[in-house]
């Protein structure tokens, strides 16, 4: 059976497990390294919980993690869904449309008038993801990527 669970900071070494195993498994899909991370303590994972209205959520099959997704207030006022992933093994049943959901509850609660997400250009099982959940692509200027010219593409959601 398949649930959510949002975690706070004293879970911090839950969010470091699943995350860590993602930043192994899909290079691809986030800016962050896995070497960026292996490493860092725990004030450094702490971090991310203590942004005010954050939201980490990691999804369990039999309480096993097998996922993972969060939420962020952007500058701009909306909000943005982040470090979405789906271990190799869970993907193809509905857990990332589970977390996407979660992550737009999320917003909907904080009055977020939007929700952003930025892609990797390229990564078409993410793309068909947020299409699926009615993201569109914008004309903002994504990160640029360790290359140098690549930038991710910002998709965007209104919220009603
Ligand atoms: C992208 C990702 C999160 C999808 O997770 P998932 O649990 O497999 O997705 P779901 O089973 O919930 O699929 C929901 C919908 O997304 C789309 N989708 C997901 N994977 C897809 C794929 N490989 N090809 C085409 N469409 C896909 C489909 O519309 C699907 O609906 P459907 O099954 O009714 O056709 C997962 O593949 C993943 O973690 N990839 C590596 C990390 C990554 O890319 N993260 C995104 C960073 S921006």
């Amino acid at each position: 059976m398949l649930t959510l669970r949002a975690l706070t900071a004293d879970d911090w070494p839950r969010w470091r497990e699943v995350r860590l195993a993602a930043l192994a498994d899909a290079p691809y899909a986030f800016k962050s390294r896995f070497s960026d991370w292996q490493d860092e303590g725990e004030a450094r994972w702490r971090a991310r919980f203590e942004i005010p209205d954050s939201y980490n959520v990691v999804a369990l099959m039999s309480n096993r993690p097998v996922g993972l997704a969060s939420g962020f207030p952007r500058d701009d006022g909306d909000g943005e869904l982040r470090s979405a992933w789906v271990g190799p093994e869970a993907r193809g049943h509905g857990v990332g449309d589970r977390l996407v959901v979660a992550v737009q509850e999320w917003a909907v609660r904080s009055a977020r008038a939007a929700l952003k997400l930025a892609v990797i250009s390229g990564n078409g099982p993410a793309v068909a993801l947020y299409q699926h959940h009615g993201f569109i692509s914008t004309e903002e200027l994504g990160s640029l990527l360790p290359d140098g010219v690549t930038r991710e593409q910002v998709m965007v959601k209104a919220l009603d």
